[in-house]
C-alpha cells in the first residue's frame, strides 16, 4: 500500500499533528511518511518542538527555509513535486494555514492524490492576511476537510463544499495541549523567569501587519512600556520580530523582560499561570481559552470566533491605544467566563486518525 503523506512546516503545525501520528499507531495498515519542509528551521522555531511533543524525526526534510512568499511557496512546491515523483501517496494530510500547507495541497491535487486539511473552514475575512488566502485555496482543493468549529463548519458549506467532506472533529492543537500541561506545569518555568503565579503578562507579536510597519511597531512597544508599570512582562521575542526591531532601530522598553522563542512545554507552562495575554497568534487565542487564561488579541479580526464567543479572548483591533484600556479591565477584575468549545477534548486527534484509516480502507 502507498503512503499516507503528512505535512508539517512551521511552527503551529508540530501540536495539530503529533496528536494525529500518535492516533495512527493504531491502524499498523496506516503507513505515514512525515514531511517537513523546513519553513521553520531554528533549534528554537522547530526542533524542541520534536523532542518536546515526542514527534517522530521527519522521514523528509525538504529544508525550504525563509523567503518571500513566492519563493518559499514555489520551493515548497518543487521539492514536495519531487518528493510525490519517489514516493507513491493515496493522500497528503495538511495542517493550519501556513506556506507548507498550501503549497503542499497545490502539487498533491494537480497529482490527482487527495488532501485531508486539518482545521479547515476557518475564516478571518482580511483577504490581507497571508494565511486566509491559504486556508481559501487550501479548503477549495481538498477532499477531507476537518474542523476544529461549528462555525468553521457553516463557512465552508456557505463556499459550497459538500457536506459528506466535512467531519467535525474538535482540535487537536487542544489535545497536545492537555496531553501536556502536566509536564509543562511541573518545570516551573515562572520561577526562572521570577515571575509571579497569576502576576504577569505574556506578550507575542508576529504578524507583519504589526510588526512590519514601522509606526505601528513604535506604537506597541509604547503601549507595552505602560503595560509593564502595571504588571511584570514577559515578551519572547519571534525571529520575524526581532529582524524588524533590529531593522527598524527599535528597542523593547527596559521595563519588559524579554527573551528568545521559547519551547512548548515551557511557554505552555508561562501561559497557564499568567494573569493574561496579550498576543496576534492565533493558536494563543484557542489555547488560553482551553487554560481560561483572558487573552487580548492585537488585530481587526479573527478566523477563530469560537474563542471569543464561548471563550476568554477579546478583539482589541488594530490601534495600540486600545491596550491599556482593555489591560486595565482585567486587572481590575473583568474577564470573560470560559466554557471550553465542544469537541475541544483531548480525542480530536482520535477522530481524524479513524476517518482516515477508514479512508485507507476505502482506498
Ligand atoms: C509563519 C506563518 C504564520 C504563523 C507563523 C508562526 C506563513 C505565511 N506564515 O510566519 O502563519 O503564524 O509562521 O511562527 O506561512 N525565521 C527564523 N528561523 C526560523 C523561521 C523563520 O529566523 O526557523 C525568521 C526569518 O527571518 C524569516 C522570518 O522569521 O524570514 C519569517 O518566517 P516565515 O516562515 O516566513 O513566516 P512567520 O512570520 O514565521
Amino acid at each position: 500500500m502507498s503512503d499516507l503523506i503528512c505535512v508539517v512546516g512551521a511552527r503551529p503545525n508540530f501540536m495539530k499533528m503529533a496528536p494525529i501520528l500518535d492516533a495512527l499507531r493504531a491502524y499498523p495498515a496506516v503507513r505515514p511518511f512525515l514531511v517537513h519542509t523546513g519553513q521553520h528551521y531554528d533549534q528554537a522555531m522547530s526542533r524542541v518542538f520534536f523532542t518536546e511533543l515526542g514527534l517522530p524525526v521527519p522521514d523528509r526534510n525538504l529544508e525550504v527555509g525563509s523567503d518571500t512568499h513566492a519563493r518559499q511557496t514555489a520551493r515548497i512546491m518543487e521539492s514536495f513535486d519531487a518528493l510525490l515523483d519517489e514516493r507513491s501517496a493515496w493522500m497528503v494530510v495538511v495542517v493550519g494555514d501556513v506556506n507548507s500547507t498550501v503549497a503542499c495541497s497545490l502539487v498533491a491535487v494537480k497529482r490527482g492524490v487527495r488532501v485531508a486539511h486539518v482545521e479547515a473552514g476557518l475564516r478571518s475575512r482580511d483577504r490581507s492576511m497571508p494565511e486566509e488566502i491559504n486556508r481559501l485555496v487550501t479548503d477549495a482543493i481538498s477532499d477531507l476537510l476537518f474542523a476544529t468549529s461549528p462555525d468553521a463548519v457553516d463557512n465552508l458549506v456557505a463556499e459550497g463544499v459538500a457536506r459528506s467532506k466535512i467531519h467535525l472533529v474538535g482540535n487537536p492543537m487542544i489535545d497536545t495541549l492537555k496531553r501536556h500541561l502536566d509536564a509543562a506545569r511541573g518545570r516551573k518555568t515562572l520561577d526562572r523567569f521570577g515571575l509571579p503565579a497569576r502576576g504577569y503578562a505574556v506578550v507575542t507579536l508576529h504578524r507583519p501587519s504589526n510588526v512590519d510597519d514601522g509606526a505601528g511597531l513604535g506604537s506597541i512597544l509604547e503601549a507595552l512600556r505602560g503595560v509593564a508599570d502595571r504588571l511584570p512582562v514577559l515578551f519572547p521575542v519571534h525571529p520575524r520580530t526581532r529582524e524588524r526591531m533590529t531593522r527598524l532601530g527599535f528597542r523593547a522598553p527596559a521595563s519588559l523582560q524579554v527573551c528568545d522563542p521559547l519551547g512548548y512545554l515551557d511557554f505552555l507552562g508561562l501561559l497557564d499561570s499568567a494573569r493574561f495575554v496579550l498576543t496576534d497568534s492565533g493558536g494563543i487565542q484557542e489555547e488560553t481559552t482551553a487554560l481560561d487564561v483572558p487573552c487580548l488579541t492585537l488585530r481587526a479580526n479573527t478566523e477563530r470566533p469560537i474563542t471569543i464567543d464561548e471563550g476568554t479572548n477579546r478583539l482589541l483591533g488594530d490601534d495600540p491605544a486600545a491596550i491599556l484600556p482593555a489591560v486595565d479591565a482585567i486587572m481590575g477584575g473583568q474577564a470573560p467566563p470560559a466554557r471550553s468549545p465542544k469537541l475541544w477534548d483531548g480525542r480530536a486527534g482520535e477522530r481524524i486518525a479513524s476517518i482516515l484509516a477508514e479512508e485507507a480502507g476505502d482506498h
